[in-house]
């Protein structure tokens, strides 16, 4: 039999005061059923809708309520409960949670939970129509999108309230979907980084621009112990991370696993897989400048092992291969949040212009940066590069310099190009 989706997995869910709470009921149970376990927040007002009683049945666990309960904070205090879960779901969210998560306010146990933990947040809209599209609401949704808050629903339909559109919370196997789908990437959010200030002191013509950039391999695993992989070490898009915040931007660096420090002032979000880097890349946005420098690898295991395989006599195991998916072509096509300038790497060993040429046509992003990795070039974990810079207007080759000045070289051209608007 296969293993239950959420075999393993803690959620976090707080309760809101709206009719729709009869439904985290439902909610609770199915997330039982699926193998994960829950831990309720029930607000004062979502206690007016459902019982602790009925959730302590359906959980097991202890319903939490109060900020200032003593034993509580003795037995697992508010910061240990919002980190313990390996995702914190808000079902329903009322037009007054999300006014509270979208201004840090932490006034009772479910808004200090949300501001204090280190997971990704689920939030089910639930409330009348006129609430939900009340331009209030609405700012604090696209706050809560910007701040990385994932939603499912509400849906449109008739309101227990008599009224007609959208504000229904989605249904409970909707969210449960949503639920299995934000565990799937990675969990916990990295810590801004608290020497951001400094970086954002420094002023050059990226000041007040977000540059998302990716770099190094991304690790495919066949097993939990093996993995397929490839030989980037991630040195050029550190150094274009340390270009862009020398000239000034808010930099997000989405990397694979590299032997390479943090670099001071950026935000890295570390990852393994492609999939992992695609989600969070799709966390970071919006963004101004999107590079991709990272060497992601176009295929992974279609049936990763969840044992580590074992030597069967003369048996050799097949790996299957399956498609990764093509972070650098989804966003340069993303439909809402296309960054205004979107730029692709190409390591290519062979015709190097030509193969790069069409990529970018391929990709549809707006610059292709080419370089030549084959073995003889040492530019694969070496610290010198050769690139050329593709764009509608033709190539332009810069000298073989340091890794670090080809960064500082590009980082020049792309904020002269974002200056322009070309
Ligand atoms: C009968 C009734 C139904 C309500 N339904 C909702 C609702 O569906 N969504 C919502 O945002 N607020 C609803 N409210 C208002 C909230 O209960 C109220 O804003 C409360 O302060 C929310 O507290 P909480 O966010 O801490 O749970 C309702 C109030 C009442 C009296």
């Amino acid at each position: 039999m296969a293993q239950p989706v959420l075999q393993g997995r803690s959620i976090l869910l707080a309760i809101g005061g709206g009719i729709a709470a009869y439904k985290s009921a439902e909610l609770v149970r199915l997330i039982r059923k699926a193998g994960g376990d829950v831990r309720v927040i029930l607000t004062r007002a979502g206690s007016q809708f459902v019982t602790p009683l009925t959730l302590a049945g359906l959980t097991g666990n202890k319903v939490q309520e109060d900020l200032f309960s003593l034993t509580d904070e003795v037995e697992m205090g508010h910061i240990e409960l919002s980190r313990a879960a390996d995702l914190v779901v808000v079902a329903p969210a009322t037009a007054d949670l999300m006014a509270k998560a979208a201004n840090g306010l932490a006034n009772d146990l479910a808004s200090t939970a949300l501001l204090a933990t280190d997971k990704r947040i689920l939030m089910a809209p639930a409330m009348n129509v006129r609430m939900w599209l009340h331009p209030a609401t609405q700012r604090n949704l696209e706050t809560l999108k910007r701040d990385g808050v994932r939603f499912v629903g509400p849906d449109a339909g008739e309101m227990a309230c008599g009224e007609f559109g959208p504000g229904r919370m989605a249904e409970p196997a909707t969210i449960l979907e949503a639920i299995v789908e934000a565990l799937a990437g990675p969990t916990v959010i990295p810590m801004p980084d608290w020497q951001a200030p400094a970086a954002a002191a420094i002023t050059g013509p990226l000041s007040g621009r977000h540059v998302l950039i990716t770099a190094g391999p991304t690790h495919e695993p066949i097993d939990p112990v093996r993995y397929i992989a490839n030989r980037s070490s991630g040195k050029q898009g550190y150094a274009l991370a340390d270009a862009a915040r020398a000239l000034g931007a808010r930099v997000t660096l989405v990397s694979g696993p590299v032997a390479l420090p943090d670099p001071p002032g950026i935000a890295v979000i570390r990852v393994e897989t492609a999939r992992q880097m695609d989600e969070a890349v799709e966390q970071a946005l919006p963004a101004d400048l999107a590079i991709f420098a990272a060497a992601v690898a176009d295929w992974r295991v279609e049936d990763e092992a969840g044992q580590k395989l074992k030597k069967d006599g003369n048996a050799i195991p097949p790996l299957r291969l399956t498609e990764n998916p093509d972070i650098l072509a989804r966003i340069a096509r993303h439909p809402t949040r296309r960054p205004p300038l979107v730029v692709g790497f190409a390591a290519e060993t062979e015709t190097v212009i030509a193969h790069a040429t069409a990529k970018r046509l391929r990709k549809g992003c707006d610059i292709i940066v080419a370089n030549d990795v084959s073995p003889a070039s040492g530019v694969m974990g070496g610290d010198r590069n050769i690139v050329h810079v593709i764009d509608a207007a033709g190539v332009a080759t810069l000298p073989d310099m340091a890794k670090a000045e080809v960064a500082a070289a590009l980082m020049q051209r792309f904020a002269g190009r974002l200056r322009s608007g070309a």
